[in-house]
């Protein structure tokens, strides 16, 4: 790839976008961001990719935005440049089931950049955190907002404000992540579940990521409104009566993403 602060590789139909700054622990700067968004678009334009899969090194998923580069900024620097058009929103916004595999530090614009992923999947060596309040500023691509949907208000308090990291298992508990696998096992278990996700019919996987997501911007009747007209509307998919077929068949289904 063309790429300077990642690598983005296709393995069956999985697209990988591994963040590559490891010296750093892969600190999100402007240029990391835009490639991110770049991949992003690249990735989910290609037909062959059904699932895309988001990781940084054993010792950082990324501890951050790169702060030597934000120090020297002001407010129009960073009203101009605007960190959430570009790359992390990008990842936000993406129609196919995105998975984060986070091994080692998950940190500032790190953490907020894995809550921006359908599924985290965590090494157990994985620690998150928002300790943009250490350095006298506070999140600012969702920290305040994605954890606290995810961990409820006492325990994003809890991080946002002391600027403490969670391991692992409190991550888990708190319900930010949906999985832990060793350390050695992270590449490949997440690979496995992105494999997975990337098997099933790809609208069919649109539809499920989109209405999960309402759950998050609406009211339970709206969302209930939403999820029954999706439902219906995959009758219309080929991929569902030959997924009902194949099961009354006892087969596997041939899914052709339409
Ligand atoms: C720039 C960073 C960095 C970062 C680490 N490095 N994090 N550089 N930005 N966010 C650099 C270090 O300066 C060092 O470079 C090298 O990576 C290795 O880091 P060490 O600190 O030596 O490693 P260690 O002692 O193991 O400590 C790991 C760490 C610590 C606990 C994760 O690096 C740390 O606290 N990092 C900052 C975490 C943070 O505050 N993140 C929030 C950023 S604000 P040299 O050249 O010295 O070897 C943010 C705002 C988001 O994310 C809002 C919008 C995007």
């Amino acid at each position: 790839s063309t790429f300077e602060f990642i690598i983005v590789e296709r393995q069956n139909a999985v697209g990988i976008i591994k963040l590559n700054r490891p010296k750093l622990l892969n600190a999100l700067s402007f240029g990391v961001f835009g490639e991110i968004g770049a991949a992003v678009d690249d990735l989910e334009a290609d037909d062959a990719i059904g699932c895309i899969l988001i990781t940084g090194s054993d010792k950082a998923f990324a501890a951050g935005a790169d702060i030597k580069e934000m120090q020297p900024k002001g407010f129009i620097d960073m009203f101009n440049e605007d960190f959430t058009s570009i790359g992390g929103d990008r990842l936000a916004r993406c129609r196919k089931p995105t998975i984060a595999a986070v091994a080692g530090y998950a940190l500032g614009g790190g953490c907020e950049l894995a809550m921006m992923c359908d599924i985290i999947i965590a090494a157990d060596t994985a620690k998150f955190g928002q300790p943009e309040i250490t350095l006298g500023t506070i999140p600012g691509i969702g920290g305040t907002q994605r954890l606290t949907r995810a961990i409820g208000k006492s325990k994003a308090m809890d991080l946002c404000l002391t600027g403490r990291m969670m391991d692992a298992q409190e991550a888990e508990r708190a319900g930010l992540v949906s999985r832990i696998v060793p350390a050695d096992k992270l590449m490949e278990e997440a690979l496995a579940a992105a494999e997975k996700i990337a098997s099933m019919s790809y609208p069919a996987a649109a539809m499920a990521k989109s209405a999960v997501n309402r759950a998050l911007e609406t009211t339970l009747a709206e969302g209930l409104a939403v999820e029954r007209d999706l439902f219906r509307s995959s009758f219309a998919l080929e991929d569902r009566s030959e997924g009902m077929a194949a099961f009354i068949e006892k087969r596997k289904p041939n899914n052709k993403n339409r």
